[in-house]
């Protein structure tokens, strides 16, 4: 009679113990994926900012033939997306390369000793692109007069930011 009272008592504890822990499976998943969708939106804006750099300097280049219009927008899609950078919403704590549950994340830790420096890298090529938007369409001199201050502000910021390849 005991022994079955206790076992009961028993059941009851781990049932409890295992609806806490499935809760805080819960809770942790949440934050998991709260933590991809970051990392996976602020890449995509990072690679609409390399596609569009590359088709410009492609132009510069004289690869790709220059189009005012084309030109025009892609430094448009720079320029927003250096905006929709600056979130801190796409840059949470706990995001850092070292987030295993996404693959591909290069953001170093170092982001997060003073988030507002970081960010404000992307102000620097929201300013310059937003010149270069309204140059890019003047003809393919503008383009290339215009196009510089944009690219340089990628490779200032990586070297600081950017780990290597997973
Ligand atoms: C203020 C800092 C900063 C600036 C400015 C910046 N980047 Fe990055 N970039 C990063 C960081 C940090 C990552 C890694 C983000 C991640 O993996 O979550 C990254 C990632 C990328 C990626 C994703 C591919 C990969 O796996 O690394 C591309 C493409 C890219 N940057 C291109 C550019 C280009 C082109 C420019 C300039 C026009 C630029 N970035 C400007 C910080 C910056």
């Amino acid at each position: 009679m005991k022994t079955v009272r206790n076992s009961g008592k028993v059941i009851q504890v781990v049932t409890a113990c295992s609806l806490c822990l499935l809760s805080l499976a819960t809770v942790v998943k949440a934050a998991d994926t709260d933590i991809n969708a970051a990392i996976e939106d602020r890449r995509a804006n990072l690679k609409g900012v390399s596609k569009n750099i590359k088709l410009l300097s492609g132009m510069a280049k004289g690869e790709i033939d220059y189009d005012a219009d084309k030109a025009t927008a892609a430094a448009a899609v720079i320029n927003e997306n250096a905006a929709n950078l600056q979130a801190t919403d796409l840059w949470p704590e706990g995001s850092d390369l070292s987030a295993t549950q996404h693959d591909g994340n290069r953001a170093k830790p170092d982001i997060w000793n003073d988030v507002s420096a970081f960010l404000a890298g992307f102000a620097e090529l929201e300013t310059a692109s937003a010149t270069l938007s309204a140059e890019a369409g003047n003809g393919l001199d503008a383009l290339k007069a215009n196009l510089g201050a944009s690219g340089k502000t990628c490779k200032g910021c990586h070297q600081d930011f950017r780990g290597p390849k997973p």
